[in-house]
C-alpha cells in the first residue's frame, strides 16, 4: 500500500462542466470569506438558522480561546431542525429514511419527525429532564436515536452519545464525568444476523452510575431483557402518554448542545463541548456547499451517531438544511459484501459518505460485488476519518462513482464540529489530499517556532463557528490541549505537508493518538487497561500500518516476574481491553518483552516500537537507557512474524 505520507500524487481531476453549472457553490465564495470572514459567516448564520431573536455580535473574541459566536442569539435546533420544514411546504417530504440489518424500513417525514420530537420531548420533561441536565444515549442507528437527539435540544438538555460499540466501563466513565441524569438506550439491534445486548451492557454500567435517575428503553431487537421496576420505562410506554406538543426553549447561542467524549494522548477521554449557534450555522454550511445537496437527494452519510460525524452529517446538518438523510442499522457485509450498494441503489442515493478503511474494506472484496448494482444515481462521494490512500480514492472514483462523482475528502475532527479542510465540487482534485480550507476558515501549516512551512503541524489560525468551547469540566485541560503549543493557533494534532498546487495533505496524528478504521483511540487509555491486570507491569501501545484498518494496534508489554507470555495470556489481555474500551481497542499484537525502550529521563520511546513492528531498520538509539533492551526486543518481534 502506498502511504499517504510519501505518495507523490500528481494527477488532478477537474470538475465537469456540469457539475460546475449545477453546484450550490461558486468561486464567491472564496473571495467573500477572504474580503470580510466575519461577514461571510454573518451572511450563513442570517441564511441558514432561523433565530427567535437576533444576535449582537458575530464574534466576541475578547478572552481567549474561550471564543464565543452569535452572541446573544436565541435559537433552538430542534426547531430548525424540523418545525420550520414541518410548517412548509416539506411537510410531506422524507426526513429520515431508515433500514434496519434484517429489511425492517421506515420513512419518517418531516411532518410525522415533527410529532416525534415533540412528544418524545414531553415524555422526558415528564421524566423530570429540564434545560441543562445531561442526557446520555446508548443506541443503535434506529430513527428514535435521532429523534432523542432531537428531542434534548428541544428541552435544552445537552446530549452524550456513547457509540454503542463501547464497552459497559467506557459507558459508565462517560456517564459519571458527565453526571447524566437519564439513560436512553434499547434492548438491542442486530450486528450479523443475531441480537448485540445493548441493555445488558448499559445495565452492567449503571451499576456504579449514581446520577442516572431513569432509563428509557426503545423496543427494538425484541432480545429478552431485564426492566428494573422503578428505574426503566420503554419508550413507547411514554410516548403514548405524551403530549403532541412542547414548546421549544429559546436557548443562547452558547448554551451547551452537547457533549462528545473523545481520545486524547492522555488516559481519560476529553468531554468535547458543543454549542448551538455556531455548530448549527457551519454544519449546514457545509453540507450544502461541500455535499451539494438538493431539494429531491437522498443522502447517505454512513458514520454511527456515536461519532461526530453521525452528529454533524448524518442528523443535525441536513436535517437543519431540510433534506432526506439515510440510516443504517447493520453490518456492512450482512447477508452479503454488497449490502451497502444493494441499499445505495434501493433507495436512490445520490450522495453518499463514508470512511477510507471502508473503502478499503470494499476495495479488498472486489469491483463484483457494487458491479452488480445500478449505482447511476450517485452524483457526488465524501470520505472523512483518515488520510485516503490515492489507491483507495481511485477505487472509490472509479468503482463507486463511475468516474462521474467529484469525491470530497473533507478534514476535522470532533474538536471542530464541521469540515475545515474540503474541496467544493467545483474544486480540481487530488487523490489523497483534502485540498484547501473550507470558505471562511484559515487553516495553515507550521514548524516548531510557529512559522508557516510546507511541511510540519496543522494549525488553525482564527476562531470558526463550529469549535469546541472547552473540555467539559475542565477548560485548563482546553487550554493545555489545544491553545498551549502555538499561542493563538488551534492546534489540532495532526502533521501536514504543502504540495505546489497549495493543497493541504494531511498526514496522521503527531500525538500519542491511534486511528483504527477512522476511530480514534489514545495509546495512555489502551495502556492503562493493559496493567490492570496483574501480570502486567509495563505496557507500550503503539499503531502499526494496516492495509484496511490504516492502523492497529500492537501493544509491547513486560511482566511482572513470574508471570509467562503464553498465547492464553495474549488472549486474556485482548479480552479485557475489549472489556475495558471496546472491541476496537483489542490489540492485533501483543509482544512480551524483558525491558521497554526509554530514554534517559525515562519516557518510552514510541518511534522505535513502531520502527520495529513495521519491520524498518533500528534508528539511532544511542539515547536510549538501555540499547541491549532494544535489540532484545527487535529480535522477539522478528522471531514473530
Ligand atoms: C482525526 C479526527 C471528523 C470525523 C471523523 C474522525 C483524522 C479525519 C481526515 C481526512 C486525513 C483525517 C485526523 C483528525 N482525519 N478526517 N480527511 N484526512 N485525516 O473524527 O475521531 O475526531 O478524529 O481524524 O487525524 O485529527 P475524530
Amino acid at each position: 500500500m502506498d502511504t499517504n505520507a510519501n505518495a507523490i500524487e500528481n494527477r488532478v481531476f477537474y470538475p465537469s462542466e456540469e457539475v460546475v453549472k449545477n453546484a450550490n457553490a461558486t468561486p464567491e465564495l472564496y473571495e467573500e470569506a477572504k474580503k470580510d470572514r466575519l461577514g461571510f459567516w454573518d451572511r450563513m448564520a442570517k441564511e441558514l438558522v432561523t433565530w427567535f431573536e437576533p444576535y449582537d455580535k458575530v464574534l466576541d473574541d475578547s478572552n481567549p480561546p474561550f471564543y464565543k459566536w452569535f452572541t446573544n442569539g436565541k435559537l433552538n435546533v430542534s426547531y430548525n431542525c424540523v418545525d420550520r420544514h414541518a410548517k412548509s411546504e416539506k411537510r410531506n417530504k422524507a426526513a429520515i429514511c431508515y433500514e434496519s440489518e434484517i429489511g425492517k424500513k421506515v420513512v419518517l417525514t418531516y411532518g410525522q419527525l415533527y410529532r416525534e420530537v415533540n412528544m418524545f420531548a414531553s415524555a422526558l420533561s415528564k421524566l423530570g429532564v429540564k434545560k441543562g441536565d445531561r442526557v446520555c444515549l446508548y443506541m443503535p442507528m434506529i430513527p428514535e436515536a435521532a429523534i432523542a437527539m432531537l428531542a434534548c435540544t428541544r428541552i435544552g438538555a445537552p446530549h452524550s452519545i456513547v457509540f454503542g460499540g463501547f464497552s459497559s466501563d467506557s459507558l459508565r466513565d462517560r456517564i459519571n464525568d458527565a453526571k447524566a441524569k437519564i439513560l436512553i438506550t434499547a434492548d438491542g439491534n442486530f450486528r450479523k444476523g443475531a441480537p448485540f445486548p445493548l441493555k445488558k451492557n448499559a445495565d452492567e454500567a449503571l451499576k456504579e452510575t449514581p446520577t442516572v435517575e431513569k432509563v428509557v428503553v426503545v423496543q427494538n431487537a425484541g432480545n429478552e431483557i431485564e426492566m428494573v421496576e422503578g428505574r426503566d420505562v420503554w419508550y413507547h410506554e411514554i410516548m403514548a402518554t405524551a403530549d403532541t406538543y412542547y414548546e421549544p426553549e429559546k436557548m443562547d447561542a452558547e448554551d451547551m448542545l452537547f457533549i462528545l467524549y473523545t481520545s486524547g494522548s492522555t488516559g481519560k477521554p476529553k468531554g468535547v463541548v458543543h454549542t448551538t449557534g455556531g455548530y448549527l450555522v457551519q454544519t449546514q454550511a457545509t453540507v450544502k456547499y461541500v455535499f451539494d445537496l438538493k431539494e429531491t437527494d437522498v443522502y447517505w452519510c454512513t458514520a454511527d451517531i456515536g461519532w461526530i460525524t453521525g452528529h454533524s452529517y448524518v442528523v443535525y446538518g441536513p436535517l437543519a438544511l431540510g433534506m432526506t438523510t439515510f440510516m443504517y442499522d447493520g453490518t456492512i457485509d450482512y447477508p452479503d459484501k454488497d449490502r451497502m450498494w444493494d441499499m445505495a441503489e434501493r433507495w436512490g442515493v445520490n450522495v453518499f459518505y463514508t470512511a477510507p478503511t471502508a473503502i478499503r474494506t470494499f476495495m479488498k472484496w472486489g469491483t463484483e460485488y457494487p458491479k452488480k448494482h445500478d449505482l447511476s444515481q450517485l452524483r457526488l462521494l465524501g470520505t472523512v476519518g483518515e488520510p485516503i490512500n490515492p489507491e483507495a480514492w481511485m477505487w472509490y472514483y472509479e468503482n463507486i462513482g463511475g468516474g462521474r462523482c467529484p469525491i470530497m475528502d473533507t478534514w476535522w475532527q470532533t474538536e471542530t464540529g464541521a469540515h475545515m479542510v474540503t474541496p467544493l465540487p467545483i474544486t480540481p482534485l487530488k487523490p489523497g489530499t483534502a485540498t484547501i480550507p473550507f470558505p471562511g476558515i484559515e487553516v495553515d501549516i507550521v514548524d516548531e517556532n510557529k512559522q508557516p512551512s510546507d511541511r510540519g503541524y496543522l494549525v488553525v489560525k482564527s476562531p470558526w463557528p463550529s469549535m469546541l468551547r472547552t473540555i467539559y469540566g475542565d477548560d485548563q485541560r482546553y487550554i493545555d490541549q489545544y491553545w498551549k503549543r502555538f499561542g493563538d493557533y488551534y492546534f489540532a494534532g495532526d502533521g501536514a505537508k504543502r504540495d505546489e498546487m497549495g493543497y493541504i495533505w494531511v498526514t496522521g496524528r503527531v500525538d500519542d493518538v491511534l486511528n483504527v478504521s477512522g476511530h480514534r483511540l489514545g495509546t495512555a487509555e489502551i495502556e492503562s487497561a493493559l496493567v490492570e491486570c496483574e501480570e502486567v507491569a509495563e505496557a507500550a501501545v503503539i499503531g502499526k500500518k494496516h492495509d484496511v484498518k490504516g492502523e492497529s494496534v500492537c501493544a509491547f508489554v513486560t511482566l511482572k516476574d513470574g508471570f509467562e507470555g503464553t498465547p492464553e495470556l495474549v488472549e486474556k489481555l485482548r479480552k479485557h481491553v475489549g472489556v475495558k474500551i471496546g472491541p476496537i481497542a483489542r490489540p492485533d499484537d501483543i509482544i512480551f518483552t524483558a525491558a521497554l525502550p526509554k530514554t534517559r529521563s525515562g519516557k518510552i520511546m514510541r518511534r522505535l516500537l513502531r520502527d520495529i513492528a513495521e519491520g524498518r531498520a533500528l534508528g539511532d538509539i544511542t539515547t536510549l537507557a538501555d540499547p541491549g533492551a532494544m535489540q532484545e526486543i527487535a529480535a522477539k518481534y522478528a522471531g514473530k512474524e
